[in-house]
């Protein structure tokens, strides 16, 4: 049976339309301006200077803020445009090695915005805070990469009252939290349950004191310590329902063992409305020490190089110079994504890894352990 061809006038009409679009297009670029077009544009010109990616900075000021933690100021090639509770990274080469560890920014917003600075909270754990706090002084040059991260205050998402819960140097993204509000870039009430196991611990309680209770209450708990004006004990649901309002966001930023413990409180909380949590970088692990042999692809270069079983093959590549990718070093942005060619291994905490990188033998790097000889396939870093 033959095909029964049905006549379309609209069909007609297109293929009409189709003609005259040749001739229509020549008339229109004929009549258009000889004028070449811009090679740049003004909203490009400042997105570049607001996000500049990575630039110098150089240290203004070092304040030690207790025993093992100290703020470091740094001034800015250019202007950063972060959100209060963001981190960046800051690298420096070491000897051979190029090294990036991701802190967070305790200075707000606008002092970055208005005087190219900003202040990163440190506390002596590893490597390279090791470095700066032998090493470090005024006038030292460092690269800043970012800003990045998401743990921030997300006003479609999160309620007007916010309790946030701070261990240690996990008051850092509070405090840049605390600066905005009270600088008015952030619009919310803050009750900050910060701990520590004694006073002494207190990381920028001056500062803290100083806050409008308006707008941040601050409540000190003390673990190990009992003292007039301070709660003792661990930061319990217990605690938390004596500050909560009727509904709340809870924001944590602290250590994992603070972390599992609130987690497992979680469930006893009143009016808790969404849970949002900071991790820390990947630290040591306290294992006994053996010494692997950690074979490791960058393009077509092959090294060898001593890995440590209690630290993660990320820092045993910096510490023999390889300069590989690396930004939350919290197993989080995948940026250090490699593949696993043979070669046991641990993970910090929970695996992470999304089921096709288990599946094709993938791995982050910052966040695993070595447990006998390893060969991986690491990106260049960029
Ligand atoms: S550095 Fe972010 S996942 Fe490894």
């Amino acid at each position: 049976m033959g095909y029964k061809f049905k006549k379309q006038i609209f069909g007609w009409m297109d293929l009409l339309r189709f003609k005259k679009l040749v001739p229509n297009r020549e008339k229109h670029l004929s009549e258009g301006s000889e004028k070449p077009l811009p090679t740049s544009y003004k909203v490009n010109e400042v997105a570049a200077i607001l996000h500049p990616g990575l630039q110098k900075a150089t240290l203004t000021a070092i304040k030690e803020e207790t025993k093992d933690t100290k703020a470091y100021t740094f001034e800015l090639s250019s202007p950063m445009l972060f959100r209060a509770g963001q981190y960046v990274t800051l690298r420096k080469k070491i000897g051979d090695s190029l090294i990036n560890r991701p802190y967070g920014v305790a200075s707000s917003p606008l002092e970055s915005l208005h005087n190219k600075s900003l202040t990163l909270m440190i506390k002596k754990a590893g490597f390279f805070s090791d470095y700066l706090f032998d090493n470090a002084k005024v006038g030292d040059e460092f690269e800043i990469v970012g800003p990045a991260g998401f743990f921030y205050y997300e006003p479609l998402t999160d309620k007007k009252e916010v309790i946030a819960v701070a261990g240690g140097s996990g008051i850092t993204p509070f405090l840049a939290m605390a600066k905005a509000i009270v600088e008015g870039q952030e619009d919310f009430h803050m009750t900050l349950l910060y701990g520590a196991n004694k006073e002494e611990e207190l990381i920028a309680k001056d500062e803290l004191d100083k806050l409008p209770q308006d707008k941040i209450k601050v409540v000190y708990v003390l673990a190990n310590e009992e003292k007039k004006g301070y709660e003792h004990g661990f930061i319990s649901a217990e605690l938390i329902n004596k500050y909560a309002p009727e509904s709340y966001t809870l924001m944590f930023c602290g250590s994992d063992g603070m972390g599992k413990f609130l987690n497992g409180e979680l469930k006893k909380l009143k009016g808790l409305h969404n849970f949002k949590s900071e991790k820390n970088a990947v630290g040591m692990r306290d294992i006994k020490p053996a010494t692997y042999k950690l074979t490791v692809h960058i393009n077509d270069q092959v090294y060898e190089v001593k890995a440590s079983n209690n630290e993660t093959l990320l820092v045993s590549m910096e510490r023999a110079g390889l300069s590989v990718p690396s930004s939350c070093r919290a197993g989080g942005c995948g940026f250090c994504h490699s593949k696993l060619v043979s070669g046991k291994f641990s993970i910090a905490g929970a695996d992470k890894r999304r089921l096709a990188d288990v599946k094709f033998g993938y791995i982050h790097p910052c966040v695993t352990y070595p447990d006998s000889d390893m060969e991986i396939i690491v990106p260049q870093a960029k």
